[in-house]
């Protein structure tokens, strides 16, 4: 949307110090530099304020630590920033880890999405329910369960079958964020995305893992067989379809959105070998390729995500841009560039993770 066609909004990002969370606060910054915007983030292991730093001066610009399921702390926060816009991103996000303990993805995914939707449909109340007004929930293509190798791309209207932990409590969520449409009119829309890769991507998923791996010449662990597919989204076009989700998506509907990158994880993982050969002058190991080690599968693991966006490009218009090969390449450039942010990142903390889950390799 070009932002001078527009009147301003007030915009509440949960999750915003977080991976894609932290790339669409950046975009709405540069893209609505008259609006207000407020970031809620609790600072879990995955949220980071260095992927902020650089908009920290801004008067528009707010940062709060805070939880998404402290009702005290959103009902104070909506009225005294008179917030017309929620971007929910807050959630736990990776699914390895809600295997190795689900707990903490029940309270934020579901009961955290539960209360910021209670709240701020209180709030809307209070502001007379403007029309304008919306709730973008931001969901994933797992709630849709795993695919076969024909089986025809996830739509909107594919049957819900979560299988993880992770997926099945963002599944809750985005019932909730329907039925509050259903229910009380307040103006949800979900979205269900794929696989998202780029710059600010917390270590422990699979791309920035294997890019960082690379670098300090450690194996490189791949589940299973490595035959898994997903469909990878660059952040960059995830952010723009998002904002014309809030823009001109229609309030009470879902909308998918997809890479058309389906890509099995072991070519991923050779693509990312050849490339940082190609981009790092000097790595521990070369050729890259050598480090690969298959290792134990993850329980339950998914085998194929695909996403079907028709309905996105068809009624607003938006498509992704962004190739795998392209997109990876600007990823792993961005890693390159930024030690800074991602050293620190590899904690103690994250290392006992580490050891948990990948056992000596
Ligand atoms: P992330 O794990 O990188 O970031 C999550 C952020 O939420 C962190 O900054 C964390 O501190 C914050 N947070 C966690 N619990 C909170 C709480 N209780 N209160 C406030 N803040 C809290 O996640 P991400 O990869 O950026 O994913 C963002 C959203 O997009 C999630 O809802 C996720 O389910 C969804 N999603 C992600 C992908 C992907 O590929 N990464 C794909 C589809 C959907
Ligand atoms: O599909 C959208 C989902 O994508 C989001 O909802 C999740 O929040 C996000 O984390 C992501 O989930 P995945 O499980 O698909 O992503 P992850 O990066 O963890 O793994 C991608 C694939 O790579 C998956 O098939 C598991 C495999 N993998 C992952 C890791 C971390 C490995 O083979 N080795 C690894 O070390």
């Amino acid at each position: 949307m070009v932002a001078s066609q527009r009147s301003p909004r007030r915009i509440l990002i949960t999750g915003g110090a977080g991976f894609i969370g932290s790339n669409f606060v950046h975009h709405w910054c540069k893209q609505y530099p008259g609006d207000r915007v407020v970031v809620l983030d609790a600072l879990t292991y995955a949220g980071n304020q260095a992927s902020l730093a650089d908009l920290e001066d801004l008067e528009t610009f707010r940062f709060v630590q805070g939880d998404i399921g402290d009702r005290a702390l959103i009902d104070t926060l909506l009225p005294e920033e008179n917030i017309d816009t929620i971007a929910h991103f807050a959630a736990e996000s990776h699914v390895d880890r809600s295997i190795l303990g689900p707990d903490a993805f029940i309270q934020t995914n579901i009961v955290g999405t539960f209360t910021l939707l209670e709240a701020f449909r209180q709030h809307w109340l209070k502001r007379d329910k403007p029309g304008r007004d919306r709730f973008l929930h931001v969901s994933t293509d797992e709630v849709y369960g795993s695919l076969n190798a024909d089986d025809p791309p996830f739509t909107e209207t594919t049957p819900y079958a979560p299988n993880s932990p992770y997926s099945a409590s963002k599944a809750s969520s985005d019932h909730l964020a329907r039925a509050y449409f259903h229910t009380y009119d307040l103006p949800t829309l979900i979205t269900n995305c794929s696989n998202n890769y780029g710059p600010y991507h917390f270590p422990e998923k699979l791309i920035p893992l294997m890019c960082i791996n690379i670098l300090l010449g450690k194996p490189l662990p791949v589940y299973g067989d490595g035959q898994n597919i997903r469909d990878w989204l660059y952040v960059g076009d995830h952010c723009q379809a998002l904002d014309v989700v809030i823009h001109q998506g229609l309030p009470g509907q879902t909308y998918n959105i997809g890479g058309n990158n389906e890509v099995k994880n072991i070519d991923l993982v050779y693509m990312l070998c050849d490339l940082m050969d190609e981009l790092a002058p000097d790595l521990p190991i070369r050729p890259a390729r050598e480090l690969i080690t298959f290792v134990k599968d993850r329980p339950g693991h998914d085998r194929r995500y695909a996403i079907d966006a028709t309905k996105i490009s068809t009624e607003l218009g938006w498509n992704p841009q962004e190739t795998v090969a392209g997109g990876l390449r600007r990823t792993i450039e961005w890693y390159l560039a930024h030690p800074d942010w991602w050293q620190p990142l590899l904690s103690e903390e994250y290392q006992k993770y580490y050891q948990q889950m990948y056992q000596g390799v």
